[in-house]
């Protein structure tokens, strides 16, 4: 298997039958500074340009959907000093988004409960996601203090309420309709969720979204992670059979 190894830059990836929707637990940045002996802040900074630059390369190569994990609903129980440096460096990423959005043409998303956020934050990822809605051949998804649980509990208040207001039935709740209270709405499902930095866990990623995808683990923080990674990846899941349950 290739998990963990140094990539081949020669493995063939068919760029032709590419996943439609790749995933990423952007994990390791804390474990890539301590070998640095760097703080905790200098490996965020440093997954940050490695985000930079992945999201630069799905575009070039045509992947329609990348999502990245970002920050969970479980993440505040870091220090705050961590947090505040986490959230600095997505204030500057999205000003940054905002400057040169007709030059990268992506549209971006944020998947979370945004409401705890500073408002100045939180009104910049309002601005980003509005104003690069025009933009449709990639799009990025964020997801910001995200948690799978958090978003199935936030599509059942939505559905319940929506109930409770006479606008549906709780007996026509199917899995579409249930999708549609979602953050993910109108996405198709991740093919291939990966994971660096050796763990191999969901971390309350995508919970309902997984049911069918691909996983691919290497031992590389994400730091390090550079586009032949993401090719080795592809590449892995381009040897996969998917059944859905079938033969
Ligand atoms: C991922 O890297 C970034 C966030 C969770 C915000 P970590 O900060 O979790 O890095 P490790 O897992 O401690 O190495
Ligand atoms: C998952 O990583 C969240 C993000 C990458 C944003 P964590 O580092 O928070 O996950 P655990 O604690 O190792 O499960
Ligand atoms: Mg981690």
């Amino acid at each position: 298997m290739l998990f963990g190894k140094k990539p081949k830059a020669l493995d063939p990836v068919d760029l032709a039958q590419l996943p439609q929707h790749i995933a990423i637990i952007m994990d390791g940045n804390g474990r890539w500074a301590r070998r640095r002996h760097l703080p905790r802040s200098g490996g965020h900074a440093a997954g940050a340009e490695t985000f930079r630059n992945i999201a630069t390369y799905t575009k070039e190569i045509g992947l329609h959907y990348l999502t990245v994990y970002a920050f969970s609903t479980e993440n505040w129980k870091r220090p705050k000093d961590e947090v505040d440096a986490i959230m600095r460096l997505l204030r500057d990423y999205l000003d940054e988004a905002l400057r040169d959005m007709e030059k990268n043409q992506i549209h971006m998303a944020f998947w979370g409960d945004l409401s705890p956020l500073d408002p100045e934050l939180r009104a910049l990822c309002e601005r980003v996601e509005f104003t690069s809605r025009k933009y449709d051949k990639c799009n990025v998804h964020i997801c910001l203090n995200y948690g799978g649980r958090d978003e199935l509990l936030h599509a059942a208040r939505g559905f319940a309420a929506d109930c409770a207001a006479g606008k549906r039935e709780p007996g026509e709740l199917t899995e579409a309709l249930f999708g549609s209270y979602l953050y993910t709405a109108g996405v198709p499902d991740p093919d291939l969720i990966i994971r660096p930095s050796g763990e191999q866990r969901l971390s309350n990623f995508l919970l309902w979204q997984a049911a069918y995808a691909e996983f691919y683990f290497t031992d590389v923080c994400w730091p390090d992670f550079k586009k032949e990674h993401l090719l080795q990846a592809i590449h892995a899941y381009q040897l996969r059979q998917r059944r859905f349950g079938g033969t």
